[in-house]
Formats: structure tokens, C-alpha cells, sequence
């Protein structure tokens, strides 16, 4: 889809090399209030200058311009009369392309450089220290600007690390302000945006919410919606936007099956429901599922398991809806699906980039359902779900609630699954959420995966005797997307007090350890 039909605003375009930062630029630029989209390098000028773009950001990328491959840009698109910052191997496309140098002198910077401004750093950089910290990572150079430009900073190995066209409106910078080691990142991003192009901060949750309920109106008009919720976010975020513009023609799913974290069936069925009005239908189906998984170890088979029945229970439920609503005249015709744009970016959906995530649907919904689906959240990154799920006024339990695997505990548990140890693993996750919650830690974990050790028994003296009990893994890891992940440096105080708790008040585990391996090379989910 273009942008003209995703959402009426039209949007600075970010230009991706193929490395990982466009997502990041993208939400850099939303951070600052104007709306983005990310388009692949191999865009000609003409589909470009069919989005109408307010700007062009072009991204940093892995390749030497000097590559025989190296990918490149339409030269049309600089034609186009449209403000252009560029960024790092952007920032040497369009030194290329306009006439400047890019020189292989050898000389590579990498991480955190000083670099100084030249002048007053014209509007790009103008107002910050004459000396500053940027995160620098490449090796060739732009070693003379092209003609009309001013150089607005160097660095010690590269002469021209910025420069500025103020009458064309064409920026660039050899750093990367969209990663936070750069230290006046956001400021190089917002001067351009807001200064430099004179693009006003438009952007926000309340506008998206007013334009998304006209848009789900439109596809809608009267017909019946069905959606599945999962207990996360984005499933609950969809479905309350969609009860907002078309109420009782909606109807909720969920499926418990049995593995859920304590208290979030009742978090849906209560809380949700309470904030929403949302007509909801709860489907018990934690029975099917234990036996499905009986004898079952493996974690690809578990997945597959799962995966199936939950296809099943949704089948089963959606037909009965489906007849409710043909008897009643009015067929369902339409499903709520969460999909976020790193998902539509990731899939290649109308861009084209590389995918570098495997994408995890089991859990998901039939491939060959006969609906039309409705995506409320195709634009939008994670924290924009987030607060516009705040704005509609959802639980914070669930808006703010950690990335959760669809299969669930199920992958928790390393061995087989059983109602027994479901229990013992719900009680020791519940304790170690508590006490992150409590220590004010969960802005800085991405998810903390709490895993039970089914097959691994070890010895532990607990009250007056000899146990031999399961051990409980905890893995808290920081990241912006789950792609790469560190493991989150938590307080010991914080993990002792966790580990003092699930020892004393989960029964048959004796021991609490700590996962300290990042991703790569560990996955974040033991399964
Ligand atoms: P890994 O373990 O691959 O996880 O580092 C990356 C992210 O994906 C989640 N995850 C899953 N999500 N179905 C899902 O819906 C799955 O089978 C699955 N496996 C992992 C994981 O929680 C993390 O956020």
C-alpha cells in the first residue's frame, strides 16, 4: 500500500541501504512528531515522487560506495526538489551523486568520536556544543563537499563529517544521530525536520486515533468484525481501535489455553472488557491443550501442537459466529489483525527490504480464512501502539505488558508440559514480574522470560531436609526489537529478593539462576 492509503498524512520517507537503522530512523523522525515511511533503495524517483514525501531521510547501510554492488540511489530522486538529509553511507550517496568526493583513504572511524562543529554549524547543527560525541561507523569519507555546500563539521580523520545546503535544503551528516551514543542525535534529526524542511509536529496518538476510526469505518461500512485476542498488546490495541469506530458489529475471541501468565485470562475478561464494552467470548480450552501436548518434549513439535489446536479452537468458535451472524442477516466479514509496520517493513510488504527476522506465527490465526482483514496498526511502531492503547484508555496491565511468545508458557517449560508444572512455573513468573514492577525496572527489560528446568532436578536444603527440586531460569534481556539482545545488568538486591521468594513460596523449585547470555548467540526464549 502507498501512503496515501495507509494514512492521510503525507510522510518523510527514509531511504534504506540494508542496514537495520531505517527502523530506527523512521521512529526517530515519529518521535519528533512527523509522520515516516520506510521505502527500499531500489525506489525510482517516480514511485518515490508518487508518495509525495515531505522529506527524505537516506539511511546508513553496510556497503562502500566504492562496491561493485553497492546499492544505489535513483539519481531522479535528488531531482525531485524534496529536503534530503542523508545519513552516514546516505550522507556518501549524495555527496556522489551531487558532485562532491567520497574518498577509500584507509582511515575508518568507528564508535564513539568527537567530533567539532565548523562555523555555527548552520541550522543542522546550530545551538549545540562546539564539540561533541558521535557514533560513528565506516570507512570511506566524504573528502570534498560538492559545490553550494558548507561544511558544518569534521572530525579528526574526516574533514567533511556534515555539510549543508540551506537553498536546496539538502543535509548530511557521516554520524548516526538516530542511535543514542550520538549525543545530540535527536536534536541533528528535529533541526532538520522542523527547522530546515519546516515540517510541523502533527503527529500523535490523538491523530492517529481520530484517522484510523474514519479509515475502519470506510473498509467496514455496516458489516460484522470478528477478532482474536491474545492477552498482548497489539491484539488488544487493534480491537479496542476497531470497537471505537464500529462498536457492536465487533466481536472478541479469546482462547484460553491454559498457558497464560496468573491473572491475565481475568485481566481480559475483566479489566479489558470494563474499559472497552467490548462484546467478548471466552472459549476454556485448556483441557484440549494439556492432552494435545501429553508426552510431548520437543519444543518445534510443541510449537506445532499448539499452533494446531489453537486453529481448532478458533475454528471451531469463529463457525458458530458465522452462522449467529448469517441467521441474523448480516455475514462476518471481516477479521482484526495486529500486524505492526516492522512486520509489513520485515515481510517486504510494498518495500521490499531485506528480511532478517524469522517471523514466529505459530500461534496464529488460519492461513485460508475467507476475511478481509483490517489492520489498524500497519503503520505504527511498538511504544505508538502502546500510548495509543494508554489514550483509549486500557489497562496498563496489559498496554504496558512485555512481548509474549503466542505458544506461550508452553515453551517455558523445558521438558514436557503439564497442569503441574504449568502451576509451578505461573506462580514463579508471577513473583519475579511483581518484584521487577516493584523495583521500577520494567522501562529498562524488553521481556524477562522466567523458565522452568522440568527435566533437571539438583539438590537443595530447604526447611529441615534434603529437596530435590527444579531449578527456575531467569532471563531478563534489554533490546529495542528482539532481534539482538543483552542481558539486563538487574540489581543484585533485586535478584536475590526474587530468588529468596520463588525458593520459599513455589513449591518443588530449590534453586534460581541467571541467564548472562546475549543475543546472539542465545535466542531470549530457552525454546
Ligand atoms: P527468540 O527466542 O527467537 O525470540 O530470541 C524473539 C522474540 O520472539 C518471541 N518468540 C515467539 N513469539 N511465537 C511467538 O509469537 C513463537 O513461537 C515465539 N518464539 C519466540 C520471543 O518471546 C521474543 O520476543
Amino acid at each position: 500500500m502507498t501512503a496515501q492509503t495507509e494514512t492521510a498524512q503525507r510522510p518523510v520517507l527514509v531511504v534504506d541501504f540494508g542496514a537495520q537503522y531505517a527502523q530506527l530512523i523512521a521512529r526517530r523522525v515519529r518521535e519528533a512528531g512527523v509522520y515516516s515511511e520506510i521505502v527500499p533503495h531500489t525506489a525510482t524517483a517516480a514511485e518515490v515522487a508518487a508518495k509525495e514525501p515531505v522529506a527524505l531521510i537516506l539511511s546508513g547501510g553496510p556497503s562502500s560506495v566504492y562496491e561493485k554492488d553497492a546499492p544505489s540511489l535513483d539519481p531522479g530522486i535528488l531531482q525531485l526538489g524534496v529536503p534530503t538529509l542523508g545519513i552516514c553511507y546516505g550522507f556518501q550517496v549524495m555527496a556522489q551523486q551531487l558532485g562532491g568526493t567520497v574518498a577509500n583513504t584507509g582511515l575508518r572511524e568507528y564508535g564513539a568520536t568527537d567530533a567539532s562543529l565548523t562555523g555555527d554549524g548552520g541550522v543542522l547543527l546550530g545551538g549545540q556544543p562546539a564539540d561533541q560525541n558521535v557514533w560513528m561507523s565506516h570507512g570511506d569519507q566524504v573528502s570534498a563537499a560538492p559545490e553550494g555546500f558548507e561544511v558544518l563539521a569534521s572530525t579528526t580523520a574526516t574533514p567533511v563529517a556534515a555539510f549543508g545546503n540551506a537553498e536546496k535544503c539538502f543535509y548530511g551528516v557521516q554520524w548516526h544521530p538516530e542511535v543514542k551514543h550520538s549525543d545530540y542525535g535527536q536534536d541533528v534529526i528535529v533541526n532538520f525536520l522542523h527547522k530546515a524542511a519546516g515540517l510541523p509536529a502533527d503527529w500523535n496518538s490523538g491523530n492517529v486515533i481520530a484517522e484510523q476510526v474514519a479509515r475502519i469505518r470506510a473498509q467496514v461500512g455496516s458489516g460484522r468484525v470478528l477478532s482474536a485476542l491474545s492477552g498482548g498488546v497489539d491484539s488488544a490495541v487493534s480491537t479496542a481501535l476497531v470497537h471505537e469506530a464500529v462498536g457492536d458489529q465487533l466481536v472478541a475471541v479469546f482462547i484460553d489455553h491454559g498457558l497464560l501468565r496468573k491473572g491475565e485470562r481475568e485481566q481480559v475478561e475483566n479489566d479489558y472488557v470494563a474499559s472497552t464494552g467490548v462484546r467478548l467470548i471466552t472459549v476454556d480450552a485448556r483441557e484440549t491443550f494439556l492432552e494435545a501436548l501429553a508426552g510431548v518434549s520437543d519444543p518445534e513439535q510443541k510449537r506445532k501442537i499448539i499452533g494446531r489446536e489453537f486453529i481448532r479452537a478458533f475454528e471451531k468458535v469463529q463457525s458458530e459466529l458465522i452462522a449467529e451472524a448469517a441467521a441474523e442477516g448480516d455475514p462476518m466479514r471481516f477479521l482484526v489483525q495486529g500486524t505492526l509496520y516492522p512486520d509489513v517493513v520485515e515481510s517486504g510488504g510494498g518495500t521490499g527490504t531485506a528480511n532478517i527476522k524469522s517471523h514466529h506465527n505459530v500461534g496464529g490465526l488460519p492461513e485460508d480464512l475467507q476475511f478481509e482483514l483490517v489492520e489498524p496498526l500497519r503503520t505504527l511502531f511498538k511504544d505508538e501502539v502502546r500510548a495509543i492503547g494508554r489514550e483509549l484508555g486500557l489497562p496498563e496491565a496489559i498496554v504496558g505488558r512485555q512481548p509474549f511468545p503466542g505458544p506461550g508458557l508452553g515453551i517455558r517449560i523445558v521438558g514436557e508440559v503439564t497442569a503441574d508444572r504449568l502451576e509451578i512455573l505461573r506462580d514463579a513468573d508471577a513473583i519475579a514480574r511483581e518484584e521487577l514492577t516493584k523495583a521500577g525496572l520494567d522501562g529498562e527489560i524488553w521481556q524477562c522470560p522466567v523458565v522452568l528446568l522440568a527435566d533437571v532436578r539438583s539438590v537443595g536444603v530447604q526447611g529441615d531436609g534434603r529437596t530435590y527440586g527444579h531449578p527456575i531460569v531467569l532471563r531478563p534481556v534489554s533490546s529495542e526489537d528482539a532481534m539482538t539482545a543483552d542481558w539486563t545488568r538487574l540489581p543484585y538486591d533485586v535478584l536475590s529478593k526474587i530468588s529468596n521468594r520463588i525458593t520459599n513460596e513455589v513449591r518443588e523449585v530449590n534453586r534460581v539462576v541467571l541467564d548472562v547470555t546475549s543475543k546472539p548467540p542465545g535466542t531470549i526464549e530457552w525454546e
